[in-house]
């Protein structure tokens, strides 16, 4: 995987300054490979509760550890209109199919771009009561799935992005953009 840098506009830069508690590109915590997580400490907990709130507030519908700047396996998947899944230490067992979809990311604010991904997966892991889980995920839980691992090998969806498809927005109303 060829990571790729990005270069930000300057009018773009007061997003990466918002203090919303989500690590912003270029913070080299975003390209360390995470690791797994051994034990469901009241820390753990704590964490992912942590990341809930960070993730609503800044209307995510998706949110990994390591953009809290905690470096271990765990994501969550919370796309529009269901409730956020918890997984730790994810693991993509199967993948099927193609979808090309537009994606964003709460650590790269305000740019956007396509990326090819598998239109349906297998994902298994444990929940936060360190139960296993087997999540089989279509359309856009498994884009967003695949968008939150990548973040636990330090990839970005940048490094995955048609390259001219990549395109920077203001935010246009409040609320608006799907952010992973
Ligand atoms: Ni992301």
């Amino acid at each position: 995987m060829k990571l790729r840098d990005i270069e930000i506009p300057a009018e773009f830069r007061i997003y990466f300054e918002r203090d919303d508690g989500i690590v912003k590109y270029p913070d080299p915590l975003l390209r360390k490979v995470a690791k797994p997580v051994q034990r469901i400490t009241p820390e753990i907990h704590e964490l992912i509760d942590y990341m809930l709130v960070a993730m609503k507030r800044a209307n995510g519908v998706g949110l990994a550890a390591p953009q809290v700047g905690v470096p271990l396996r765990l994501i969550i998947i919370a796309p529009e209109d269901q409730a956020p899944r918890v997984v730790l230490n994810p693991q993509v067992l199967e993948r099927a199919g193609e979808q090309t979809g537009l994606e964003g990311c709460l650590s790269i604010p305000q740019l956007f771009g396509y990326v090819k991904r598998p239109k349906h997966i297998v994902l298994r892991g444990i929940n936060r009561h360190g139960k296993p889980i087997r999540l089989t995920l279509e359309g856009d839980p498994a884009r967003i799935a695949m968008h939150e691992v990548d973040h636990l090998d330090g990839v970005l969806f940048i490094d995955r992005a048609v390259p001219e498809s990549l395109y920077w927005e203001h935010p246009r109303r409040e609320n608006e953009e799907e952010n992973l």
